[in-house]
């Protein structure tokens, strides 16, 4: 099983909408995919209503998700760890204990060809915000599936 973790800060816009879509991308019985913030605001939290209706508006519920902070022990767990923006990439290595751990975190947007490296925190602006973040995220999974695809994962 291939463990892949989606990272930014409140774990309620932006690593949901990752989860949720590279989850509608992989076979989930080989590839298990989630999501967690760096900051624990939100814990427990449904995701921002504003990812559930771009999220929806593309075929895809991540009404199951609930918000939590990531932990050391998902540096361990997770053999894949994404970061949103580069804020996120930061204070994700600055819990990670050992270079391997460290080797893990990459940001998302590196996967992807598209100009920009990170993906922006929406949480302050209007909807469009949302639909522009869902299109850098879904082109990053989809070379990521490519990656572990061509990998034999
Ligand atoms: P996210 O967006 O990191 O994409 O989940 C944010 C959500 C909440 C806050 C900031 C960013 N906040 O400050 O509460």
């Amino acid at each position: 099983m291939t463990k892949i973790l989606m990272v930014c800060l409140g774990n309620i816009c932006r690593s949901p909408l990752a989860e949720g879509i590279l989850k509608s991308k992989v076979d989930t019985e080989r590839i298990y995919v989630d999501s967690a913030g760096t900051a624990g605001y939100h814990e427990g939290d449904l995701p921002d209503p504003r990812s559930i209706r771009v999220a929806e508006q593309n075929g895809i519920n991540i009404k199951n998700q609930r918000s939590r902070k990531l932990t050391i022990a998902d540096l361990e767990n997770f053999d894949f760890i994404y970061a949103m923006d580069k804020s996120n990439f930061t204070n994700i290595l600055a819990l990670a204990e050992t270079n391997e751990q460290k080797e893990k975190v990459k940001l998302l947007l590196a996967e992807a060809d598209l100009g920009v490296l990170e993906v922006p925190d929406p949480y302050y602006g209007g909807d469009k915000g949302f639909d522009y973040v869902y299109g850098l995220i879904d082109d990053a999974c989809n070379h990521i599936v490519k990656n572990l695809t061509d990998a034999g994962k």
